[in-house]
């Protein structure tokens, strides 16, 4: 879709960044299912404030792993970050969090010095139980697990290098489970494979902490001189801990879909927040808490939905009726969180929406041009639709339910930045 009102500040610029370094700094904290591009993020913003040169304040409603917080923060905005995932903000804060350098340096190296071979040939402390741990992970592997986690526990008294240090245990013990490399959703190593698979746990958690360390060491300066950076869990069809008409910017990406067909956000962080002792019934049902994950069946099919939703409904629901139920409770969801998100804005926000468009039944569900229309029905003008390819994000494989393993690929091969201002009242 071409921009529809044309913008003086708009420059002809190459929104790909097809061989950016997206590790950059704190970036390189925890991998995390379609980030946004570090880029993308930075780039938004600062084209944001060409518009509103005095803006303070940004919100992320769907802060994920916290690639916007942690650019505000370098622009020295105040940024609030929402999500539902309790592995996300744990990765968020990390990432967004300046830490001493001296007391890095001292806890660090009490860590390193506690985490020998030796001393886990000797250990014979309590290793975590919960239900699929021996399966995911081979016995020596929780065992080595629990003693990083131990050592962490006893040897880390600031309570910012323990949480990033918790981050890297959490990265570890992705690495080291007996899950598929590169997959969202929790796939197991082929047996036949399985017995090849060795993992040294303390050289993984060593290696991953000494690259969160590197790259803190980046961008500490800049993350201890910006405005505080506030992390909150909730829902964001509510966003209940975030101050009302706060905000000046709102810079997000939302889910592209619910979370069983597109992006198991869940299944993704389920074993770490295992680990991290976050209780199971929480841990298991992350996905069916996220955007679409639950259908509402009140609501009459396509209601209050623009006419693109709802043409894609009907294409949808010849073919498959559970299936057009199942998106229209992610757009119904994705208006709501709109809804609660507008209550957050100054008059004059100024926002950009990150969104890609999904095929469903080999319907198009151009959510550009939805997330313009509800927009405008709340009270927004559309500034400016800008698209851009996608080279670095790996999806699912497009006509889910996806996540097929192995089948990870780059298939949402374009995405929108959708720009618009909030005029300040909510229709
Ligand atoms: C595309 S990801 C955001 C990635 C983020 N921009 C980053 O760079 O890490 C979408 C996020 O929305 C979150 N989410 C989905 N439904 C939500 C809801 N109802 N409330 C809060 N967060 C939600 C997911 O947990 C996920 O972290």
């Amino acid at each position: 879709m071409s921009s529809i009102l044309s913008s003086p500040w708009a420059q002809p610029e190459n929104w790909d960044f097809r061989d950016a370094d997206t590790k950059e700094g704190t970036h390189v904290i925890h991998s995390y299912p379609a980030m946004m591009i570090p880029q993308v993020a930075r780039g938004l913003i600062a084209r944001l404030r060409r518009l509103n040169a005095d803006a303070q304040t940004l919100l992320d409603p769907f802060c994920g792993a916290g690639t916007v917080l942690v650019e505000a923060a370098r622009q020295g905005l105040a940024s609030w970050g929402n999500d539902l995932n309790p592995l996300a903000l744990r990765i968020a804060r990390a990432r967004t969090t300046p830490v001493d350098e001296a007391v890095l340096t001292r806890e660090s190296d009490r860590l390193q010095e506690a985490l020998t071979a030796s001393r886990l040939a000797r250990w014979d402390g309590p290793i975590p139980a919960f239900k699929g741990r021996d399966y995911w992970f081979k016995a020596e592997v929780s065992r080595a697990l629990a003693f990083v986690q131990q050592q962490i526990a006893r040897q880390l008294t600031d309570p910012d290098v323990r949480r990033l240090a918790e981050v890297a245990f959490s990265e570890t013990v992705r690495l080291a489970s007996n899950t598929r490399n590169g997959e969202f959703k929790l796939y197991r190593i082929p047996a036949d494979r399985l017995a090849a698979f060795q993992p040294d746990v303390l050289a993984l958690f060593s290696q991953t902490w000494q690259r969160y360390r590197a790259g803190l060491g980046e961008f500490n300066a800049a993350l201890r001189q910006a405005a505080a950076t506030r992390i909150v869990y909730g829902d964001s069809r509510r966003l209940a801990g975030v101050p009302d008409a706060f905000f000046d910017l709102m810079v997000t990406s939302p889910p592209y879909g619910d979370s069983r067909t597109t992006v198991a956000y869940g299944q993704f962080s389920r074993l770490s927040l295992e680990w991290l002792g976050v209780p199971p019934e929480e841990a298991r049902r992350v996905d069916r808490q996220l955007l679409g994950g639950r259908q509402t069946p009140d609501s009459p099919a396509g209601a209050m939905l623009p006419a693109a939703v709802q043409t894609g409904l009907a294409a949808i629901a010849v073919q498959d009726p559970a299936r057009a139920g199942e998106v229209q409770a992610f757009y119904r969801d994705l208006d709501r969180a709109l809804g609660a998100i507008t209550q957050k804005l100054r008059p004059g926000a100024l926002c950009a929406w990150v969104v890609a468009n999904r095929t469903v039944k080999r319907v198009v569900l151009p959510t550009n041009t939805i997330i313009a229309e509800l927009a405008m029905a709340r009270g927004y003008e559309l500034i400016e639709d800008l698209s851009r390819n996608i080279p670095n994000k790996r999806m699912p494989l497009a006509n889910s339910p996806s996540n097929v393993p192995g089948q990870t690929g780059v298939t949402m091969t374009q995405e929108h930045l959708v720009i618009l201002r909030y005029r300040g009242s909510q229709a």
